[in-house]
């Protein structure tokens, strides 16, 4: 399979990476495409057998399929700007955030489409990927995509499109959200005088041990908290404080905003 990536960033290069690492494809038989030219002697030094071209000088694209990895706010230039015509054999992946296969389909003019959602654990190969396709992709095709897909972490087809911008909000934009109380975590250890990089280290630990407790465990995320929390103990206190200033509501406000955005950013 010849593949092309259409926007070498974080994640065109993330999929790239995995792709080649698992030998689902030829280095010789990737293209990857830049916006500026300076970007391309960097990514030859980790793509040395690679095709690699500005948008600007791609004429053409000899690939089964394109990987459409540029922002949402970038992709109608890209489509309105493109020098080259989709064949009718060649598939379309876009992993854009809020763009609905049905505009992809109109601004390309070509009916082969796949959308799915990544994360960034993509990068480590444990990321998860929700996906959905077009009609009038075959079985055999959605396969050869999920076999790429696979190459990044886990990935879950879903048949209804709309589910996707949930999917956005929940996991495509969920390492953020695990980052940002990681933080809050660690800023309140160097408050109590811990040292930073202890309190990365206490915190990050306590992150791996409760996940894998999460994953391992018959119980409930209730009877979770329970075992940690004695009455009148001090997991008690800061789950108070977190129950009186609604904490809960606040984070499932934010990711169900997050979902709101992936609607607007089909425009
Ligand atoms: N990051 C995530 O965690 C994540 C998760 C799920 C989905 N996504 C989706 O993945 C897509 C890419 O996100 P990202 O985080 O990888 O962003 P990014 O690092 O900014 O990558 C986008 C790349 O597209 C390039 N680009 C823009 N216009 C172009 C053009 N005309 N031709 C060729 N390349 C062009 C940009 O070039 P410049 O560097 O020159 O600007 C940039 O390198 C987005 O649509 C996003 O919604 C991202």
């Amino acid at each position: 399979m010849k593949i092309a990536i259409l926007g070498a960033g974080n994640m065109g290069l993330s999929f790239s990476k995995s792709f080649l690492k698992y030998e689902l494809i030829k280095p010789e038989h990737l293209h990857l495409i830049t916006r500026s030219e300076t970007k391309i002697s960097k990514i030859a030094e980790d793509f040395p057998k690679s095709k690699i071209s500005t948008f600007e000088e791609t004429q053409e694209l000899d690939a089964d399929l394109i990987i459409v990895a540029v922002k949402p706010q970038d992709f109608q230039h890209v489509a309105q700007n493109f020098k080259f015509t989709l064949k009718e054999n060649q598939m379309v992946l876009s992993i854009m955030a809020g763009i609905k296969i049905e505009k992809i389909q109109k601004l390309l003019n070509h009916p082969l489409v796949v959308r799915a959602m990544p994360n960034s654990p993509t990068l480590l190969g444990m990321g998860i990927t929700g996906y959905t396709a077009a009609d009038g992709i075959s079985f055999s095709q959605l396969i050869n995509v999920e076999r790429l897909l696979n190459s990044t972490g886990r990935s879950v087809y879903l048949e209804n499109e709309d589910l996707l911008d949930g999917v956005t909000a929940l996991s495509g934009s969920g390492p953020a959200y695990f980052y940002y109380i990681i933080d809050a975590m660690i800023k309140a250890g160097v408050e109590m005088g811990i040292e930073e990089n202890l309190s990365q280290l206490f915190v990050k630990q306590t992150m791996l041990g409760a996940y894998h407790l999460i994953n391992n465990s018959e119980k409930s995320l209730e009877e979770l908290i329970k075992d940690v929390a004695s009455k009148g103990g001090t997991t008690e206190a800061a789950l108070k404080t977190f129950e009186d200033k609604n904490f809960k509501d606040i984070l499932k406000s934010g990711i169900l905003n997050a979902e709101k955005r992936a609607k607007e950013l089909n425009g």
